[in-house]
């Protein structure tokens, strides 16, 4: 690994990208050993005929474990395999991710939460972006139907989950920012503005209810459906009600750098600057901006990483740097970002049964999925790299 440590360090030495030669092709050569590796596992557990476990999501005591195509997660390992096709230009890869992506197709109709977004258009969605298939846009806005089937007008948000009703009746987690995207782009795709009102409709409200003075972000705000009122603010994944769970800052400030990206609305600019301000000058954050798993976790320094949040935020940054007048500083810090996680948190090549990265937290507090590879922290690590490749070249990002 001593090249990509090298290469990536005087990638965050030199801002101006058009010196960080040759970066994300070391990084890709690991890339690619390990997605080899991955394929290989994955294809030994598929039963090509009747294919249920389609996805690589983590490791379980050491063994790879795969979900099936309604897991939130299914849409990660498709959506790496494009990136990697993208990142390389090798036609191989574009046949894997259309072989993997079309397992996901049979969840355009299930509306039973509102992961449709990261299932659907990490998938489709990439190959859509990539290779212009019709069929891939047919089902691009399916997904976005069933989608918008949880928006609720009298709460001016979608509905997140429908499990423990017991606790929440109408349930949006800070995450659902990130499902924005698939309903923005059917507005693009079909001309029908109403997926785009429904998300600025779920982005406005989240924005007015979802965070806090400081600007951290609640997990689940519960709304009462017939008023709108907001019942109760609370979390699910994080330390505590009143905690900031890491991988929930990186989705709201993912979330509002791409609901700029749609609408150009000034307010969503603003607060995604604020979010990454709050995370990038947080008192918990470690030195190689890799946040613990909560920025409030009792335990600090001992506690986990999330490497999925490192890797979100990595990306969102370089989206955001491309839109903000505070130029350059936000490209700084998810240059760092890359370094830390291409040094400190790569697989060593041919382990982890072929993920990417190490050290993610799912669910601290359930004690499920603590400091192992995940395949959204692989995801959106590639995406970042490709972000920072395109900056590198003088290309915009979209
Ligand atoms: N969207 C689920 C999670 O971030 O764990």
């Amino acid at each position: 690994m001593k090249y990509i440590v090298t290469i990536v360090f005087l990638m965050i030495s030199a801002v101006p990208l058009k010196a960080q030669k040759n970066v994300p092709d070391k990084i890709l050569a690991h890339a690619k050993g390990q997605l080899e590796i991955m394929l290989t596992n994955v294809k030994g557990i598929i039963d090509t005929a009747n294919p249920t476990l389609v996805s690589p999501r983590t490791l379980e005591n050491d063994k790879l474990k795969v979900v099936n195509s309604r897991d939130w997660t299914s849409g990660f390992f498709p959506g790496s395999l494009w990136y990697l096709y993208e990142l390389s230009g090798n036609k191989k890869w574009k046949a894997e991710a259309q072989k993997f992506t079309s397992y996901i197709e049979r969840e355009k109709t299930n509306n039973n939460n509102h992961d449709l977004g990261f299932k659907v258009y990490c998938s489709f969605g990439n190959g859509y972006r990539l290779t212009k298939d019709t069929s891939y846009k047919a089902v691009i806005i399916q997904s976005a139907k069933s989608l918008v089937t949880r928006f609720n007008p009298k709460t001016g948000v979608i509905r997140s989950w429908d499990h423990n009703r017991d606790k929440w009746v109408n349930p949006v987690i800070i995450d659902n920012m990130m499902n924005l995207e698939l309903l923005f782009e059917a507005t693009r795709l079909t001309g029908d503005s109403s997926f785009h009102k429904i998300a600025v409709s779920h982005a406005n409200t989240t924005m007015k209810n979802h965070f806090r003075p400081d600007f951290s972000s609640y997990h689940v705000i519960d709304y009462n459906p017939e008023t709108g009122t907001v019942l109760k603010k609370n979390t699910h994944q994080g330390y505590g009600h009143e905690s900031a769970w890491a991988r929930g800052q990186a989705w709201g400030l993912y979330g509002y750098t791409l609901c700029y990206r749609y609408t150009k609305d000034v307010s969503y600019l603003h607060l995604a600057e604020k979010v990454a301000g709050f995370i990038l000058t947080h008192p918990n954050m470690p030195e190689d901006l890799v946040p613990y798993w909560d920025f409030n976790a009792p335990n600090i320094p001992n506690e986990p990483r999330d490497a999925s949040a490192a890797a979100v935020i990595a990306s969102a940054l370089y989206e955001l740097n491309s839109y903000s007048a505070k130029k350059n500083t936000f490209v700084i810090k998810a240059n760092k970002i890359l370094y830390s996680l291409s040094n400190k948190y790569i697989s060593p090549l041919g382990e982890a049964k072929g993920f990417l990265l190490l050290h993610s937290t799912g669910s601290k507090p359930s004690n499920s999925e603590v400091d192992v590879p995940l395949s959204y922290a692989d995801y959106y690590y590639l995406e970042a790299v490709l972000r920072m490749k395109k900056l590198k070249a003088g290309k915009r990002l979209f």
